[in-house]
């Protein structure tokens, strides 16, 4: 799977029909960023349902890893390299994708024993331009872009070789979200999926 998306959950209502929307347009795998109130308790309650694997975004603290790794959470996201939160989740085996977005700070990660990245905020640091550049030396090292990522450029990203997977919100907006509408995100969904095929 190249995709992901990376949504901001307001109200954890919306969680668990969300989470079947997801399933099934063929997204089995959701980031849930920790920027409002209600992040902690969807990831909580998204885990319930089998068939999606739930991780956490916008990780800054390792307080905020702590916390979302108590409530399932089975990976964590972060924009940048924070180091004690890197360190947080290899002490306990939780897969972590921090953010890099230049050559010394992918030489950082490497140090720090990662073998996959997440490179942001991709299109505004020189999107796939920039990426293949780093790629071509830095061949061994996963990435996963975000940030501005769209279906008229993913799949610049998704030829990459060392691209795994992208990551974007725009199949969840956050007007169709909080309307609960769906049929509309669920038509977005199935979309983003089959650009990855
Ligand atoms: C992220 O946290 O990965 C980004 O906010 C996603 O970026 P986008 O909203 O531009 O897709």
């Amino acid at each position: 799977m190249k995709d992901c998306p990376s949504d901001v959950i307001t109200d954890e209502a919306s969680a668990l029909p969300l989470v079947r929307c997801l399933v099934e347009n063929g997204m089995p795998v959701a980031e849930v960023t920790l920027r409002t109130p209600a992040a902690l308790s969807s990831i909580r309650r998204m885990c319930e349902v089998p068939g999606l694997q739930v991780g956490a975004g916008t990780v800054l603290t390792v307080d905020q890893a702590t916390a979302a790794v108590d409530a399932g959470a089975c990976f964590l996201v972060s924009p940048g390299l924070h180091e004690d939160v890197i360190r947080y989740a290899q002490s306990v085996n939780v897969p972590i994708i921090p953010g890099i977005a230049t050559p010394s700070e992918m030489a950082r990660a490497i140090s720090l024993g990662l073998d996959l990245v997440k490179f942001f905020p991709a299109e505004a640091l020189g999107g796939v331009r920039l990426l293949k550049a780093i790629g071509s030396v830095y061949p061994d090292v996963a990435v996963m872009p975000t940030g501005g990522i769209s279906p008229s450029n993913i799949s610049g990203y998704l030829d990459l070789p060392n691209v795994v997977a992208c990551g974007g919100s725009w199949m969840i907006p956050a007007s169709e979200l909080a309307a609960g509408d769906f049929e509309e995100i669920g038509e977005l969904v199935r979309a983003a999926s089959e650009l990855t095929k």
